[in-house]
């Protein structure tokens, strides 16, 4: 029987890619990609896909997923939730936000998921570990100390969907990964935010000294990997899917400056409160079990990702809707 999968958040940065994905493996399946369409999400981002008949989309908030007519009934075989406010910086000023959808909205889905008993994947992040010392490694048993208001979200979140598989026996998993770049990701974050500022000239504004370490996956590389689990579900498990090298911020941006041939400086603006100085996440576990994450090098991944952007600049318009220039107008007031 053809396979029927709920995809919410399916029109942000790595959801989108991952409906990509999934419409190739599965070329008989029905894909709802269920998604409130905030700032950060574009129907843009499913391309041609929104036009196809075997995939249907449905503007709501997964925290009314429990009222939405149609699907009171449906029995997914796949329930995957992306749905979130993402952006760290933003969750200084806009925690409630992120409490909503990130935690309440996480436990509509679950008791949707339990009412109609689909299987739910819940996507976290190595944020939910806070910050890994020099040599540190968290694996999937290591405490939550997350230090931003969005990474509380997120490590409550989790503590939700673990408490639903202890509680109610869920069928759930939680898989938790490094930073993921590539093509569109909302320009509010690091690479796309200095490729739209550097293709203007403008100086690129690093938080305090630089240094922090990141893990940096290509989307697809992350997507790929994730699809392994959609026919070995890993019911009851946390799984983490990180990328192997590290890198300081100031290597990326003179990466990405290299890339981008031009010679902008970098401006050292004040830090971000709470800046987590690294982040370090252990994927044996999955590789154990599922094989080893196939990831290209960060020069070939900011080559394809500058590539994209430089063909679809209009995505830099989307920082002109008044949300994002709110934002900006309170992030970057007296910033210097
Ligand atoms: P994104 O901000 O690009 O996309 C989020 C999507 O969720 C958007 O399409 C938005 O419209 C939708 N959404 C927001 N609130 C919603 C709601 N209440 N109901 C329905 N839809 C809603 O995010 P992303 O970078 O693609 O991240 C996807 C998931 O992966 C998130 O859960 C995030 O915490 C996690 N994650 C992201 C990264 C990363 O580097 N991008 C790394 C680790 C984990
Ligand atoms: O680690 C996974 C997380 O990666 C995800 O859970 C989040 O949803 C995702 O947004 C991302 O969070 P980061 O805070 O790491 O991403 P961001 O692109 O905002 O920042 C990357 C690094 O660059 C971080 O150390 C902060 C720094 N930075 C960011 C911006 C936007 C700057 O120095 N200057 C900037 O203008």
């Amino acid at each position: 029987m053809a396979r029927r999968f709920l995809i919410c958040g399916g029109c942000g940065f790595i959801g989108s890619s991952f409906v990509e994905h999934l419409w190739l493996k599965y070329p008989d399946s029905e894909i709802i990609v269920l998604d409130v369409l905030t700032y950060a999400g574009s129907l843009d981002n499913l391309g041609e896909l929104h036009t196809e008949s075997r995939l249907q989309f449905l503007e709501a908030d997964i925290c009314d997923i429990g009222a939405l007519p149609g699907l009171e009934d449906v029995q997914f075989d796949l329930v995957v939730n992306f749905a979130a406010e993402t952006h760290v910086d933003r969750s200084l000023y806009y925690t409630s936000d992120f409490v909503r959808t990130n935690v309440l909205g996480t436990d509509s889905l679950l008791s949707f998921c339990r009412k109609t008993d689909s299987p739910i994947l819940q996507i976290s992040t190595d944020e939910v570990y806070g910050p890994a010392r020099e040599n540190e490694t968290f694996g999937e048993t290591a405490a939550l100390n997350p230090s931003s208001p969005y990474a509380a979200s997120k490590a409550s979140a989790d503590l939700l969907v673990m408490a639903a598989i202890k509680t109610f026996g869920q069928k759930a998993a939680i898989v938790r990964t490094s930073n993921n770049y590539g093509p569109r990701q909302f320009p509010e974050k690091l690479i796309p935010y200095f490729i739209y500022l550097a293709r203007q000239g403008k100086p690129l504004p690093v938080y305090g000294d630089g240094k922090q370490q990141r893990s940096w996956l290509y989307v697809d590389d992350f997507c790929s990997a994730l699809l392994r689990v959609v026919d070995d579900f890993p019911t009851g498990e946390i799984l983490n899917i990180g990328a192997t090298r590290e890198y300081t911020n100031l290597e990326v941006v003179r990466q990405l400056t290299t890339i981008l041939e031009c010679e902008t400086p970098v401006n050292h603006v004040a830090d971000r409160p709470a800046h987590d100085r690294r982040y370090r996440i252990d994927s044996r576990k999955f590789e154990q079990r599922y094989g080893g994450i196939n990831e290209r090098d960060l020069s070939d991944g900011l080559r394809q990702t500058v590539a994209w952007y430089q063909s679809h600049p209009e995505i830099f318009d989307r920082l002109r809707t008044q949300d994002v220039a709110n934002f900006r107008d309170k992030h970057y007031h007296n910033r210097t």
